[in-house]
This record gives structure tokens, sequence and C-alpha cells, in this order.
């Protein structure tokens, strides 16, 4: 039986991807905020195969807590010999910088530093995997000179735009650290190709909350539909890094200094957990 880990897994792409692999026969680690949100989603598995309660498990965690995400990476550490996907969809859009209750950026570490504890942390439940793959929702193809090193938290010149792009490209360069640790992983950066009809959590301005109630309506894709190449891959995934918007692969980004810019940010962020 498979052990597929979903973070952010209670709602949006990530609740779509848990409902179809619990109902696949696969078990499922989900990682959200709230659990009346998986007691919805299991129910709706449930009342079709009651036996899908014993394959899945919630983790309540805040994930733009460094101590959660460790709470969380520690337990699936003793509790999973081996995890076969890691999905990392957890996300709650911030158009403001704001600073958590640890002192540190909210959305560094909810779209980044998280992702680093999950994808470091589980290299080896991920190796003893037959065909491990992480698909992380990063929107793939951002500049390859987004990221800030010496301020990594933004604390002069945060918009969303730097914040977003930051991430993105952290993501791409986490997938080098990634896959150089286990070469018969597959590492995915990936993005929808249209709006996909989701909570949209997070704190945003009345006009953005608008715009995506609105385009969502109009254009935006069922979360069920728009996760089907997610399912694909994990299905069936190729070792190494790779990019995709829906089920397109695209060229991977590639700067000048690839493999020197993720250890530069794998030492960076050492230094701030420290
Ligand atoms: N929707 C789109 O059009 C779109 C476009 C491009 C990229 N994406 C990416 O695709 C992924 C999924 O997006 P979505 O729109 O489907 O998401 P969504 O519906 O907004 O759901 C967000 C998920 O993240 C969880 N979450 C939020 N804050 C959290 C926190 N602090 N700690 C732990 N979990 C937290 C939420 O769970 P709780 O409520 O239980 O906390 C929920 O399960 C994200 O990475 C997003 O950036 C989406």
């Amino acid at each position: 039986m498979r052990t597929i880990v979903i973070t952010g897994g209670t709602d949006g792409m990530g609740a779509a991807l848990a409902r179809h692999f619990l109902r696949a026969g696969d078990r499922i680690v989900v990682i959200g905020r709230s659990r009346a949100k998986f007691d919805a989603l299991l129910a709706t598995v449930t009342s079709d195969d009651r036996s899908a309660a014993a394959r899945a498990e919630f983790l309540a965690a805040d994930l733009s807590l460094v101590a959660d995400s460790r709470r969380v990476v520690e337990h699936l550490q003793a509790k999973h010999a081996w995890i076969d996907a890691l999905v990392l969809a957890a996300s709650f859009i911030r158009q403001h910088r704001h600073i958590t209750a640890e002192g540190r950026e909210a959305s560094w570490v909810l779209f980044f530093v998280s992702k680093y504890l999950f994808v470091t942390g589980l290299a080896a439940p991920l190796c003893a995997a037959e065909r491990p793959v992480i698909v992380n929702t990063a929107v793939p193809g951002t500049r390859a000179d987004a990221i800030d090193f010496d301020d990594l938290e933004m604390s002069e010149g945060f918009t969303f735009a730097r914040s977003n792009a930051q991430q993105r490209r952290a993501n791409e360069l986490l997938g080098i650290l990634a896959v150089t640790d286990n070469p018969d992983l597959a590492y995915v950066t990936w993005g929808p190709t249209r709006l996909v009809r989701s909570s949209f959590a997070g704190e945003v301005g009345k006009s953005m909350k608008i715009a995506a109630a609105v385009l969502g309506t109009l254009l935006g894709q069922r979360p069920d539909v728009a996760v089907r190449p997610i399912i694909g891959i994990v299905d069936a995934p190729t070792p190494g890094r790779a990019a995709y918007r829906g089920s397109k692969e695209l060229a991977l980004t590639v700067g000048d200094h690839d493999d020197e810019d993720a250890a530069r940010l794998a030492t960076a962020v050492e230094d701030q957990l420290r």
C-alpha cells in the first residue's frame, strides 16, 4: 500500500488529491489546520467505503510555524518507514508582510522553509519507497535571480510579487538538493494551467478577493479536474527534476549558478533556523 503525505490536504486541490488517493486504496496523511475540514472530506469517502478511515490520518499543524513543521516531520519519520509521495500544497496568500509568533516572516516560512523541512527531513522514508515522488505546487518558471539571499524574509521592500517570485525560485532550487541526495526521487514543481476554483485561503485585499471569486467562477477549473495531471505524475514518476503546467512539461529554469545557488540557499536557511 502506498503512503501519500499531503500538506494543505484539507481544502482545494490538496483535498481533491486526498479524496482520490483514499478512494484508490492508498494510505493518506493530511496536514492542515482544520480537523473539521478533514472530517468532512473523510466522510465523503467513508460513506461509500467505511474501511477507508483506517487508511487516513490527520495531523493538525500551522505550517507557518517552524516548530509545527518540525513536530510533524519528526512524527512522520517515527511512524512511516516509507513515504511514496509527498505533495506540498499548503497555501495561505498574504498580500502584506506578516510576522508570526516565532518572529519570522509568515509567507517565507509557509511557502518555503516548511517545504525545506519536509523535503530534507523526509529524505529517508522517501528513499525507502520504490518510486518516490515529491510534487511541489510552487508554480515553475520564475526569474532565476528572484532570491534575495541577504534578506530572505524581506525586511526591506516586501511586495506580494517579490515574495511570490522568491519562494517559487527557492522551491525550484530545493529540487536540486532533493535529487542530489536521492537520484531515484522524482521532484516536480507544478502549477495549474489556469485558475482553480479553490478556497483561496489568505488575507488579501477586497479587490484581489473579488477578482479571484469572479474569475474563479467564470474561468476556474474544478480542483478535482485540475489535479488529474498530479495524479498521473504520482502514479508514474520519472526520477529527477521536472516542471509542469497542468499536464504539459516545461523546460526547467536554468540560471548561471544553480548548484551554487541551491547550496547557498540551504546554508542561508539552516542559519535562519539556528
Ligand atoms: N488555486 C489556484 O488557482 C492556484 C494557482 C497556482 C498555484 N496554486 C497552488 O496550489 C496549491 C493549492 O492551492 P489551492 O488554491 O487548492 O489551496 P486552498 O484551497 O487555498 O487550500 C489551502 C490549503 O492549505 C492549508 N493551509 C493554509 N494555511 C495553512 C497553514 N498555516 N498551515 C497548514 N496548512 C495551511 C488549508 O488548510 P486549513 O484550512 O485546514 O488550514 C488548505 O488545506 C498551493 O500551493 C497554491 O499556491 C493554486
